[in-house]
């Protein structure tokens, strides 16, 4: 009798304590972070993720662009890590996800209730990369830009694992200085080694893993074949 008690009173106050990520806002659209993915390392997969705002500075725009996943050991995970990569880039050192809300690995996480996933958890939230080529881009409104939130990634890591959680590789977010060309859908790419990225509605996930970049061209061509029509 006391005992099933204090069970419940123990089940009740866990259920409780779980805590939802709150949509994050006033993230600055003119800062910008993005993650290199190091050219010399153990594993063939190379590429970047950068994650800025969008004018309204309502969660974070992910541009994600990882090459040469390897066919046989994916889906892979990746995920943002708690600590940076220190010195040796040993992926071991970046701790645990990104997780300020203990919302922890079990149950995993359920993408259709991105709010009670790991922040950190990108790939569970928006697909999981299989082999080759994975570009996607994404808005996550869970993450931010502002230092000193809990969901802040600025001085955080990425780390890409195998399907086994193996990590093959990972790396550190840095601050992308000149993102003004970026930051409207109609920017040019001048100055910027950084292709713009128009800042509409967030592009699918794993699957639909199809280059993001198509569209934007196949939507230009689109409009010039428009315009062409009038003239
Ligand atoms: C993706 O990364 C590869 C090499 O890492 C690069 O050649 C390619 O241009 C990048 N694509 C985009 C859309 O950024
Ligand atoms: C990487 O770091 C972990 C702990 O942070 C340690 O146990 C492991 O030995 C390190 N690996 C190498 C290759 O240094
Ligand atoms: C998460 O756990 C840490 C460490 O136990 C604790 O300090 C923090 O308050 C917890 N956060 C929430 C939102 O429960
Ligand atoms: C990163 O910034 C957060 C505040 O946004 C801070 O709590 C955390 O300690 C920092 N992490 C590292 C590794 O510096
Ligand atoms: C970007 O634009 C904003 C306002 O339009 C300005 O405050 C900021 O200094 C610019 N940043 C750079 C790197 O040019
Ligand atoms: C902010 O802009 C994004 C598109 O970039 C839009 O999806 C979202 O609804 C906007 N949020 C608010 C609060 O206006």
């Amino acid at each position: 009798m006391h005992f099933k008690f204090l069970n419940l009173v123990g089940l009740s106050s866990l259920v409780s304590a779980l805590t939802n990520a709150p949509v994050t806002h006033g993230n600055n659209p003119h800062i910008k972070y993005r993650a290199t993915l190091p050219g010399s390392s153990s594993t063939p997969i190379r590429g970047a993720i950068s994650g800025h705002a969008s004018n309204n500075g309502t969660g974070i725009i992910f541009n994600v662009n990882f090459t040469h996943l390897p066919t046989d050991s994916g889906p892979y995970l990746y995920h943002i890590h708690e600590n940076p990569v220190p010195a040796d880039g040993n992926c071991t050192s970046t701790g645990p996800h990104l997780d300020p809300f203990n919302r922890t690995e079990t149950p995993s996480c359920d993408s259709t209730l991105p709010a009670t996933c790991q922040v950190g958890d990108l790939s569970g939230k928006h697909g999981r990369p299989i082999s080759g080529t994975f570009s996607v881009k994404y808005r996550d409104v869970y993450l931010s830009t502002v230092s000193g939130t809990a969901a802040f990634f600025g001085n955080r890591s990425v780390v890409i694992h195998n399907k086994d959680k193996v990590r093959l590789t990972c790396a550190n977010f840095e601050v992308v200085t000149d993102t003004n060309s970026t930051t409207t859908a109609t920017g040019t790419s001048a100055a910027s080694s950084v292709p713009p990225s128009a800042t509409g509605s967030p592009i699918a996930t794993g699957g639909a893993a199809a280059a993001s970049a198509s569209r934007d061209v196949s939507g230009v061509l689109v409009l010039i074949m428009a315009i062409a029509l009038l003239l």
